[in-house]
C-alpha cells in the first residue's frame, strides 16, 4: 500500500472514530486522494507509528481513552515505539495524549520538539534541540513528584508553562490590589450543601422522572456533526431496545458512513463497500451512544463524593466528584437551579500529568416527557476530539423498521 492511500485510509478512520468513537482498525486500501476533513496533522502522526500501533492510535487517544479500562496487557511505548529514553512505562495508548497535553502545556504544535521534512513527520529523529529539553524536562516533572508529591502527578507541564514556550518567574509590576492589600480573612458562613443523593434525585426529577426514563425504548436523533476544524457533517442515529442502533453520518468528502448493530453483529457501509464490525470495534460502536450514559449516572460510579458549589457563565452549579467503576476521576455538574447536568469532566492521569476531557450539555429541551440536551459539546486538548453535536430532531419511542440495524447486502471492501 502506497503512503497516499494509506493516509486515505486513516482519514477515513478517523471519521469513523468521530462517528462512534470505535476502533479503527481498517488498513483497507483506498484508491484516491482526498481533501482531509480532519485537522492536518492527524493524518502523518498516526502513519508515523506502525500500523499495530495505528489500531490502538485512533482507538485510544483522546476523550474514549479516558473511558476505557487500562488493560493489564498493554504494552509501553519503550515495546512498541523507536526512541523512548525517558517516557518509560508509559502505556502505548497515552503516548499521543502526553504529546498533546505537552503541545497544549507550550501552546505549540508537534513540529516544535518533532521533524517535519517535505510533509513528512519523523517523530523518531532526536535532531531538534527542544526536544532534548522536552526530555530533561520529564525526567524534572517525573522527579519533582516523586520527591516532593509522594509519586502522585501534582506538577505537570501546564504549573510552570501555561500555555507559552519560557514560563514566567517574576511577579509582574505594578502588584494587583488584592495582592498587595490587607489578607481576606472574612469568613463566609458555611451553607448546608445537597449530598450526592439528593442532586442525583433532583436530577432525575428535572429529566422527567424515572417512569419517563424508563419509558425510552427507542430513539432517533438527527442534526449535525461540527469537527474541530469546522467542517460540518450530517448525523443521524436510530436506536431501538435493548441495543440496536444505526449511526448515519454524511461527510462532504467521503459521502455516506453507515454503522449499525441488529442485537448480534455490527458492520459499517460507505462508498467503498460493506465491512463486519468486531471486536473493540464493536465496543465502541454500541457503548458511545448509549441513551442512558448521561442519565443512569449512580451506577456508572463506585465513589460519589459530597458536593462543592461553584459558578458556570453565571449560573450557580453543585459538582460532584466521583471515581467511575473503571476507575477514572470524573465530576458532575448540575445547575443548582434546574438540576440538570450541564457538563462532565474525566480525568485521564499520566505520568507527566494530568488530562482533562470536558463535555457540555446545553439547549435543554422537552421531547415527550424527557429533557434531552439538544447541544452536546466535546473539549479536548486533542483538537482531534473536540466536536460539537447540535440536533434539530429528538424523536422518543416513534417506530424505527428492525431492518435498518441489519447489515446491507453490497460488495465487501476490496483489499481485505
Ligand atoms: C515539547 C516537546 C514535544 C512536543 C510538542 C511533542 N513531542 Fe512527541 N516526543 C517528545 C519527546 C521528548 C519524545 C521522546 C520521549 C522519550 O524519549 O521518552 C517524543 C516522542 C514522540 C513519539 C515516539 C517516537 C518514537 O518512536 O520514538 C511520537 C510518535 C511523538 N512524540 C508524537 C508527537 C506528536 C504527534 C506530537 C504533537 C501532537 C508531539 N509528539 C509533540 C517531545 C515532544
Ligand atoms: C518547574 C517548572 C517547569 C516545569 C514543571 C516544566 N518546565 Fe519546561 N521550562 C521551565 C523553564 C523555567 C524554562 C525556561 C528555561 C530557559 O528559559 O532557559 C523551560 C523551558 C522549556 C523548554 C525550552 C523552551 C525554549 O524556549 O527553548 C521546553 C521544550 C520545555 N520547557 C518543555 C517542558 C515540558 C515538555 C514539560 C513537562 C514535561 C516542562 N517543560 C515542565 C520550567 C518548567
Amino acid at each position: 500500500m502506497n503512503n497516499r492511500a494509506f493516509r486515505c485510509s486513516i482519514r477515513t478512520l478517523a471519521v469513523l472514530s468521530l462517528v462512534a468513537l470505535i476502533v479503527s482498525g481498517w488498513m483497507g486500501k483506498r484508491s484516491s486522494a482526498r481533501t482531509a476533513d480532519f485537522p492536518s496533522n492527524r493524518a502523518d502522526v498516526i502513519l508515523s507509528v506502525n500500523p499495530s500501533a495505528a489500531k490502538r492510535f485512533s482507538l485510544l487517544n483522546g476523550f474514549q481513552q479516558s473511558l476505557r479500562t487500562q488493560t493489564a496487557t498493554e504494552k509501553t511505548v519503550e515495546q512498541e515505539q523507536k526512541n523512548i529514553k525517558v517516557l518509560n512505562g508509559l502505556p502505548q495508548s497515552q503516548l499521543l495524549p502526553v504529546m498533546n497535553l505537552m503541545s497544549a502545556s507550550l501552546g505549540v504544535k508537534c513540529g516544535y520538539c518533532h521533524e517535519n521534512k517535505d510533509n513528512k513527520w519523523d517523530f523518531v529523529s532526536d535532531q531538534k534541540p527542544e526536544k532534548g529539553t522536552a526530555r530533561e524536562m520529564i525526567q524534572m516533572v517525573l522527579s519533582i513528584n516523586k520527591v516532593n508529591f509522594r509519586g502522585n502527578t501534582e506538577v505537570s507541564c501546564f504549573t510552570c508553562h501555561r500555555g507559552r514556550t519560557s514560563p514566567v518567574g517574576v511577579p509582574p509590576l505594578p502588584a494587583s490590589e488584592s495582592a498587595a492589600g490587607p489578607p481576606n480573612t472574612e469568613e463566609k458562613p458555611r451553607e448546608a450543601l445537597p449530598t450526592a443523593d439528593q442532586i442525583l434525585l433532583k436530577y432525575t426529577e428535572a429529566l422527567g422522572g424515572s417512569g419517563a426514563i424508563d419509558r425510552v425504548k427507542r430513539r432517533t436523533m438527527k442534526g449535525t456533526w461540527l469537527t474541530a476544524n469546522g467542517i460540518t457533517l450530517g448525523y443521524e442515529l436510530y436506536q431501538a431496545a435493548p441495543d440496536k442502533l444505526l449511526s448515519v453520518l454524511n461527510s462532504p468528502q467521503q459521502g455516506i458512513i453507515e454503522m449499525g448493530f441488529d442485537g448480534s453483529a455490527g458492520w459499517e457501509k460507505t462508498t467503498h463497500g460493506v465491512r463486519d464490525i468486531k471486536g473493540e470495534e464493536l465496543f465502541y460502536l454500541r457503548r458511545y451512544p448509549d441513551p442512558f450514559k448521561d442519565i443512569k449516572l449512580k451506577e456508572q460510579f463506585t465513589r460519589l463524593g459530597g458536593a462543592a458549589k461553584d459558578r458556570i457563565d453565571k449560573k450557580e452549579v453543585y459538582i460532584l466528584r466521583g471515581v467511575t467503576t473503571d476507575n477514572k476521576r470524573e465530576r458532575l455538574y448540575f445547575d443548582a437551579q434546574s438540576g440538570l447536568l450541564i457538563r462532565r469532566v474525566a480525568s485521564m492521569a499520566t505520568m507527566v500529568g494530568i488530562i482533562p476531557e470536558q463535555v457540555d450539555f446545553e439547549d435543554y429541551r422537552d421531547v415527550d416527557g424527557l429533557k434531552m440536551p439538544f447541544t452536546i459539546r466535546i473539549s479536548s486538548i486533542d483538537p482531534f476530539y473536540s466536536s460539537t453535536r447540535k440536533f434539530t430532531e429528538i424523536r422518543l419511542n416513534t417506530p424505527v423498521d428492525d431492518a435498518k440495524f441489519r447489515r446491507p447486502a453490497g460488495q465487501p471492501v476490496p483489499g481485505r
